[in-house]
């Protein structure tokens, strides 16, 4: 089975932030979670580099929209592999193989009826490069997202008609319940539509920025068409001589947050239906990181409101499962939730180094300290296997529906398990008593082994620290990661190799 997962691709027009990257984990999670399976996995990510966001950002720095495009695409490009993400292209859309396709597509929906000349007219905020309708405008005509206020614009330009996709689109939310989730998302854009779709400029007339509308080069066309036609775009080009659109479209998941759901669930179902191209399997939405501004108020971060973590910072210090796991366990994927350095800190201590770090090591510690580093081959106890061996589907199942962040409780439930056992069969007691010996192989035999299945499945998680867990506990080379593995067997019978602490104590 082929599956085709993207994050949004974000504006150039500053560096990547924790919510950024809080997107591209959670899509890296479910890329790794398939490709354990076995399955062919496409992960796209990248940036959006026309428009006014980006033009506005490099008029300020006295450069050209391509200078900073340049330059900032370098920093996002770097997000990725530092995060421990596993993307398999990075598109930008001022490559020109872009720019070429989506001239060809908006060709096409031209050429079947879908644009006309039009005047616009109404409130716009550059910062969302967004044409705001009634229900988005709040008080006093500012940006609900943004809170800066609206330019009310008025110009010439390209249409798409979407009032031509109404029905279409209440007949696709109809049948497919699923097609944005989670569900308030879905009622939200269903709520949209049903308000009454009104068409919206393909081009712009006062921007530069951009794609040429090939049939009216004094226009460039309105940078969300540009963006989402990435989607496909890249597919045609990340493999030189080699285009993967028919192995990878429709996508399977679009994950984006809450900020941009009009644009993935209105308008990209609609432009690909004008296209002639099939839409999307799900949009995929989560919620938006909060931080505290200074009146101690919750706000949504972002780099122009000025609250921002600095994802590279966390990394430097703790490593990027560390950031990788907090961000998943503590904002229910799909809500919104605060984060903080406090938060950050406690979650690591006492969830990451205790509860899994501090499991690993004592178990391994212990067949080294009682059993010479041999884990003897053996039963595992079932009262444990019950437990664990079920994860596995069941977390197949909650990735499969876009839950990270149920899974890797599912997943949690499993390490509270195992420390639990530690407790009650407490082995350093066994170790004592000579008629005890079979006994305490069993309990170490179901320790290493309960722990190689949490490792197995925590590996989309936290793939650096699992990856040193599975190479120490295997018989030899780096372990498998396969989640056919994840199932208790006690075959063992080798000697383990010794773990330094997986979540060592920030200095
Ligand atoms: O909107 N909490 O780019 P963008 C959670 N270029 N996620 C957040 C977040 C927060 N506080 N802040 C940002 C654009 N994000 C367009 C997209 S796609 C065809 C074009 C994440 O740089 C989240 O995924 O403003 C959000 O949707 C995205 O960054 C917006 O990034
Ligand atoms: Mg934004």
């Amino acid at each position: 089975m082929s599956r085709y997962i993207t994050t949004p691709i974000f504006y150039v027009n500053a560096a990547p932030h924790l919510g950024h990257a809080y997107t591209v984990i959670a899509s890296d999670v479910m890329a790794r979670h398939w490709r354990q399976r076995g399955e062919d996995v496409f992960f796209l990510t990248g940036t959006d580099e026309h428009g006014e966001p980006v033009a506005l950002a490099a008029e300020k720095l006295g450069v050209t929209p391509q200078e900073l495009a340049d330059k900032n695409a370098e920093h996002f490009k770097t997000l990725g592999p530092r995060l421990g993400a596993s993307e398999d292209f990075f598109i930008r859309t001022s490559d020109p193989r872009h720019v070429a396709r989506v001239q060809e597509v908006l060709e096409r929906v031209k050429a079947n009826g879908f644009v006309e000349r039009g005047t616009y007219e109404g409130w716009y905020c550059p910062r969302c490069a967004d044409f705001k309708t009634e229900s988005e405008i709040a008080e006093g005509n500012r940006c609900p997202i943004h809170k800066i206020d609206l330019l009310r614009e008025q110009e010439d330009n390209w249409f798409f008609k979407l009032s031509a996709f109404q029905e279409k689109l209440e007949q696709l939310f109809a049948d497919r319940p699923d097609f944005v989730m989670p569900p308030r998302s879905a009622n939200e854009a269903r709520a949209f539509i049903e308000r009454g779709l009104h068409d919206v400029s393909l081009s712009r007339s006062k921007l530069r920025w951009g794609v040429p509308v090939p049939w009216d080069t004094d226009q460039v066309v309105y940078v969300w068409w540009d963006a989402l036609l990435n989607y496909v775009t890249a597919l045609s080009f990340a493999e030189e001589d080699n285009d993967q659109t028919s192995t990878y479209w429709p996508a399977t998941y679009h994950v984006i947050g809450k900020d941009i759901l009009k644009f993935h669930a209105i308008y990209w179902p609609a432009l690909l239906m004008a296209a002639g191209l099939e839409v999307p399997e799900h949009v995929l939405v989560h919620g938006f990181l909060l931080m505290k501004d200074s009146s101690g108020e919750e706000t949504k971060m972002s780099k122009s409101l000025g609250n921002v973590l600095d994802p590279f910072e966390i990394i430097d210090r703790y490593g990027s499962d560390a950031l990788r796991f907090y961000l998943l366990r503590e904002v229910s994927f799909g809500q919104d939730g605060a984060v903080s350095v406090d938060g950050f800190v406690t979650r690591y201590e006492s969830e990451l180094a205790n509860d899994f770090g501090n499991l690993a090591s004592r178990s391994i510690s212990m067949v080294h300290r009682y059993r010479q580093g041999t884990v003897l081959a053996t039963a595992p106890d079932p009262d444990i296997t019950a437990v664990i061996d079920p994860l596995s589907a069941a977390v197949s199942e909650q990735i499969d529906a876009g839950q990270p962040s149920q899974a890797l409780e599912t997943i949690w439930a499993g390490v509270r398990r195992l420390n639990q056992y530690v407790e009650e069969t407490a082995p350093w007691g066994l170790a004592k008593d000579p008629e005890k010996a079979a006994e305490l192989d069993r309990v170490l035999t179901t320790l290493i082994d309960g722990v190689r299945v949490l490792a197995i499945l925590l590996h989309p998680f936290l793939p650096v620290s699992t990856a040193t867990l599975l190479a120490t506990i295997s018989a030899d080379g780096p372990g498998d990661t396969d989640l056919a593995g994840a199932v208790m067997t006690g075959a063992f019978g080798h000697e383990i190799r010794t773990l330094e602490p997986l979540f060592p104590k920030a200095i």
